[in-house]
Order: C-alpha cells, then sequence, then structure tokens
C-alpha cells in the first residue's frame, strides 16, 4: 500500500501528466482546428472522464487486486457474469499497443535531450528545427535507438520495483516543468504569436468540428487521464481506505489539464509567431519547443531541462501503462518482476518496431485503410478500446456493483445535489456520452 494519500494522488500525477499533455494535446488540438475541439475535450474531461476516472479507482480499491482478478471478484461478490474480467484483459492487452508506440515518441524527447544539450538549436530558425525532425524520423537506426533506450530504464525501475521512490520525485519535477511552461510561455508572448495561439484554442469555430474530432477529444480525455485500462484501477488498489476519492481525483483531473492547457498555449504561441501550420501533426512539439530555446537566454540549459523533464513525465506514465499487466503477472503465476518486466518490455519494443518505421521504411505500408501501424495503433487503443473501457466501467459502478459498495468507497461530501450529479454522470453521462459518439463516428464514416 501506498504510504500515505499524498503517494497515491503523486502515482496518479506521475501516470497522468505525461505526453499526452505535453505533446498530443497540442498536435491534435492543431489537427482538428482548436477552439470547438479544445471546448468539447474540457466537456469530455469534466463530464465523463473525471466521473468515470472515480468510478476505476473505487473498483479498484474495493477489489484490491490486479484489474483482471479485481474485475472478477467485484463480479463474483456482486452476483454479476464473470465475464467483467474482460475489462481486466482488455486493459492488459492495451497496455502493450499503448505502450509500444509510447516508448518511441518517448525516444523522440529522450534524443532531444541530446539535441538541446549539445546546442544544435542555438539561433535556429522555423525551417532548420523542421528538417531536422524530418531528419531524424528518417533515420530508423535513431529511432530504433532511443526506443530500446526508452523501454530499457522503464523495464529497469518497473523490474527493480523503485517505482514509488521515482513516484516522489513528482513532488520536485511537476513544478518544474510548469516554471519551464511558463518559459516558454512569456517567450511566446514577446514574440508576438501568443494573442494568435489564445485565440486558435479558444475561438467559438464549431464548423470546424467534424465527428471524427468529436471521438478524439473523447479518447484524449481518457487517454490523458490514464483512464479506460485497469490502470488507474491498479493504482486504486493501494490507496488507504481513509482518502477521499472524490477530491484526488477532481484534484488530479485539474493539475492534468492545466498541463495540456499551458502546454497547448505555449506550442501555438511559437507556431503563430513563426508562421507554421498548427495541424502539421505528430512532430508539433518537437519542431516548436527547439525554436524557441534556440532563441532564449539561457536556452541550452532550458531546453536541455525540458526535455529531461518530458522524458521523466513519460517514464512515470509508462510505468503506470504496463501496471495492470505487472500486476496480475505476478499475482497469478507469482512470477519475478524481473522476469515480467522484461518479456512485457520485450513484447512492447517488438510491436513499437511497427510505430519505428511507419515514419519511414513503411511510411506506405497501409494496415487497414489508411492507416499506418502507428495510427493504426493510436486508433485501436485511443478510439475503441479506452472508450469501451471507460464505457464498461461505468456501467459496472453504476448498475453492477451494489449501491452500498460504491457509497461506502466514494463518500461524496456535499450532499444530495451532489449524490445526484453523480449519479446522472455515471448513469447516463457517461455511457451515454460515449455510445453516442461511437454512434455518430460509426454513422460519419460509413454513410459520409
Ligand atoms: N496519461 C498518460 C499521458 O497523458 C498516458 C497514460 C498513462 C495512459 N497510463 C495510461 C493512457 C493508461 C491510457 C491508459 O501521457
Amino acid at each position: 500500500m501506498w504510504s500515505s494519500r499524498t503517494l497515491f494522488i503523486l502515482a496518479a500525477v506521475g501516470s497522468a501528466v505525461g505526453l499526452g499533455n505535453i505533446w498530443r494535446f497540442p498536435y491534435i488540438t492543431g489537427e482538428n482546428g482548436g477552439g470547438a475541439f479544445v471546448v468539447v475535450y474540457l466537456l469530455c474531461i469534466a463530464a465523463v472522464g473525471i466521473p468515470v476516472m472515480m468510478a476505476e479507482v473505487l473498483l479498484g480499491r474495493q477489489g484490491r487486486q490486479s484489474p483482471i482478478n479485481t474485475m472478477r471478484s467485484l463480479a463474483q461478490q456482486s452476483e454479476a457474469w464473470r465475464g467483467w474480467s474482460l475489462i481486466g484483459w482488455m486493459g492488459a492487452l492495451g497496455g502493450f499497443l499503448i505502450l509500444s508506440y509510447y516508448s518511441v515518441v518517448a525516444g523522440w524527447a529522450l534524443y532531444y535531450i541530446y539535441l538541446l544539450a549539445s546546442g544544435t538549436f542555438v539561433g535556429t530558425e522555423a525551417a532548420a528545427a523542421g528538417a531536422a525532425f524530418d531528419a531524424f524520423l528518417a533515420n530508423p537506426g535513431l529511432l530504433v535507438g532511443f526506443h530500446t533506450l526508452f523501454m530499457v530504464i522503464t523495464v529497469f525501475i518497473v523490474g527493480a520495483g523503485v517505482v514509488a521512490g521515482l513516484e516522489r520525485a513528482i513532488r520536485w519535477f511537476m513544478p518544474l516543468l510548469f516554471v519551464l511552461l511558463g518559459v516558454l510561455l512569456v517567450y511566446g508572448a514577446t514574440s508576438g504569436g501568443f494573442a494568435a495561439g489564445f485565440n486558435f484554442m479558444f475561438s467559438w469555430n464549431w464548423e470546424k468540428l467534424t465527428a471524427d474530432g468529436v471521438l478524439e477529444a473523447l479518447g484524449h480525455a481518457f487517454f490523458t487521464l490514464s483512464v479506460g485500462m485497469g490502470a488507474i484501477m491498479a493504482y486504486g488498489s493501494y490507496m488507504p481506505n481513509k482518502a477521499s476519492i472524490p477530491s484526488a481525483v477532481v484534484m488530479i483531473g485539474v493539475l492534468d489539464t492545466l498541463v495540456a492547457i499551458a502546454a497547448g498555449l505555449a506550442i501555438f504561441a511559437i507556431v503563430f509567431a513563426n508562421g507554421l501550420e498548427p495541424g502539421q501533426g505528430p512532430g508539433l512539439l518537437f519542431v516548436t519547443v527547439p525554436i524557441a530555446f534556440g532563441n532564449m537566454g539561457l536556452g541550452v540549459l532550458f531546453g536541455t531541462l525540458f526535455f529531461i523533464l518530458v522524458t521523466f513525465a513519460a517514464i512515470t506514465s509508462a510505468i503506470s501503462i504496463i501496471e495492470p499487466a505487472m500486476a496480475f503477472a505476478v499475482e497469478e503465476f507469482k512470477a519475478r518482476r524481473w522476469h515480467v518486466a522484461l518479456v512485457l518490455g520485450l513484447v512492447c519494443w517488438i510491436l513499437g518496431l511497427g510505430t519505428v518505421f511507419s515514419f519511414n521504411a513503411w511510411a506506405d505500408v497501409h494496415v487497414v485503410g489508411e492507416m499506418t501501424f502507428f495510427d493504426f495503433f493510436d486508433f485501436v487503443t485511443q478510439k475503441v478500446m479506452l472508450p469501451l473501457g471507460g464505457l464498461l466501467i461505468a456501467v459496472f459502478a453504476a448498475w453492477v456493483l451494489p449501491k452500498a459498495v460504491v457509497k461506502a468507497q466514494l463518500r461524496l461530501p456535499g450532499g444530495r445535489p451532489v449524490e445526484v450529479l453523480w449519479e446522472v454522470l455515471i448513469k447516463v453521462a457517461a455511457p451515454v456520452g460515449v455510445l453516442a459518439v461511437f454512434v455518430y463516428t460509426l454513422y460519419h464514416f460509413f454513410f459520409q
């Protein structure tokens, strides 16, 4: 068990804040035209993500086992269908798929520590920063190398079981990350792109929102909170009983959202100050941020530190992505942490090669439709598995688990009105919301 409520919060923040906030949120916001997309995203966090996260944590704390066995025993206790353990299995599988490409992108951040530290970007212009990233993507050897390095670090930390020590460091790293995002924001404000970036993120432009964009916002809300595949359920199983789930979850959700918004504002300020394309895709972070650090005082120092922090945030997230599978293997087969970590890491590493090559050698290899390996892994996890997992978790907590159990676990503050709000969100908003978005997107996919 976590030594305290604080350690649970640190671990959950470490899990939530990661590449999803700093790398993914800005680039998908850019691809979806900003504005309305951001509104839908915020709505999904508040009305679906946070309630489902509360449900997931409470299931974990009630079950106190790995997600697979937690779901199995909770279904048994509730005299429900044992197949509910499917939520756990899907989560463990999703972990492999997510970590495979997560590790590749975290490898990009690792490489950028080196690039920034070696002064590559001092005085750089937008075109040169873009060319540096393109050259990197075109080099499968380098990509594999840094993907491998990140996976080795993750396997080592998980295998050695030094996770808790790492989570404690979040206390120092998270404020530092905010400081550096602040540095980027100040740079953005002085370079003249801040107002345009702000307008891009918060303008009222509903005509730009597509059905696919809505599903993307929903899927990303789950992704950024680490919800929908048992990761937070696994962490919840370590949470002390006296800690309050609602206040912890709201705090995590707010902090996670603040990091994403700050990263978006900083990046779009640089985008518009340099006439870059907001919808250019996954390279956005790596093309914009080096321009800023390359052209400010102490930029080498700040820039190096920034990518160290991004990598750190990615490590604490990666640990949680693999935790459901890890916890199950250790619990079920009494296997050694080292062995499990090595096997899981190897599988993710191999799967990750598909993502590596989708940016170069296999750029024209399409798995389904127009999707490369990376697009496909991203699609299946983000747009199918996480929303589906979240939907099932909501339904289980709202309709299957005995009401008394939920009540005792949640201990909602605020009396009747808050209780009603919870019921409406978990019974209606979350399941109906996810279903509606699924149906709507499928309809558009097939009939438009
Ligand atoms: N939330 C993390 C991020 O934003 C990624 C992550 C960690 C995750 N654990 C997860 C995503 C579990 C889905 C499920 O970078």
